[in-house]
């Protein structure tokens, strides 16, 4: 078969754009030729296969279709950080990253010893992310699904923290054997009858839908955090839209010590602290 090889001008990617978003091309043409995406941004040209050329259109078809770059790539990042994600995984929010900034500000010394549950953890964006940065902490990475258990145990092999790391498959606590300094959790909290963007069809529903009120999950969490809590142990929460006062009411022996608006100015964290 004749080789041949296609050059991607920098003008072809601003045509191209007229179709599809620039940040997401940039990123399918770094998914397809295996370099960064600053690799491509920068690049007068960007030398392609043939075969490689037929990958970026189909992906582009893809992705015009309605389907996230992230699922076509198979990454997403979070605070800096990419994380490996697919059909199983609910792709990591930015409004996530709050949990991050929130826990930053109440532990500020990153030396210490932190045992953190991280409760359906998904890729395990949150929990992985604290452990790049507190060195001497320890994860337990819970999630209801075998699929996504070994997403997440694929990330903590990439960021190397695989080995300060347990993963457990369990139906929120019911298998969750001891406590905790911390927990983190982003569970599901959408009304099974909110009509949501198209995009979010490509995540798993157990991933985002907790029945009519999208309170289902919360009502199984709340009130047993403080079983799994050490003494003064913290609890970060993230919640949806209006959810704050319901959220709050459902803890048990645990009291609200801060929260945090997402960039819409929607109430989006709660932290809590084990009385
Ligand atoms: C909104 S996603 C959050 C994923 C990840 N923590 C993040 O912030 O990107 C909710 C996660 O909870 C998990 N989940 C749903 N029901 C669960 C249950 N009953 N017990 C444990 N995990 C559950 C889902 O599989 C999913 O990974």
């Amino acid at each position: 078969m004749r080789f041949c090889v296609i050059t991607v001008y920098r003008r072809d990617l601003f045509n191209l754009s007229k179709i599809i978003d620039r940040k997401e091309l940039l990123l399918l043409l770094a998914y397809i030729t295996g370099q960064s995406y600053h690799q491509v941004f920068f690049a007068e040209q960007n030398e392609l296969s043939n075969e490689q050329f037929s990958q970026l259109l189909n992906c582009i078809k893809r992705a015009f279709a309605g389907e996230p770059v992230s699922k076509i790539t198979r990454s997403k990042e979070f605070y800096g950080i990419s994380y490996i994600t697919g059909e199983y995984t609910m792709d990591p929010r930015p409004e996530t990253e709050l949990i991050i900034d929130l826990f930053l500000k109440c532990f500020l010394d990153n030396s210490a010893c932190i045992n953190i549950l991280d409760l359906g953890c998904g890729t395990g964006c949150i929990a992985l992310t604290i452990l790049t940065m507190y060195k001497n902490s320890r994860a337990t990475l819970a999630d209801i699904d075998e699929n996504t258990l070994e997403i997440a145990k694929e990330n903590a092999t990439k960021l190397k923290v695989y080995d300060r790391c347990d993963f457990v498959k369990t139906n929120w606590f019911s298998d969750i054997k001891k406590q905790y300094e911390v927990i983190v959790t982003n569970p599901p909290y959408v009304s099974s009858e909110s009509v949501l963007d198209k995009s979010t069809l490509y995540d798993p529903h157990r991933a985002l839908f907790a029945g009519v009120d999208g309170l289902e999950a919360y009502k199984q969490i709340m009130p047993k955090a403080h079983d799994y809590l050490k003494k003064n142990g913290m609890l970060f929460v993230e919640i949806g839209i209006n959810q704050k006062d319901h959220v709050s009411n459902m803890a048990d022996k645990l009291q609200m010590h801060m929260s945090a608006k997402d960039l819409s100015g929607i109430e989006r964290t709660l932290v809590f602290t084990k009385l």
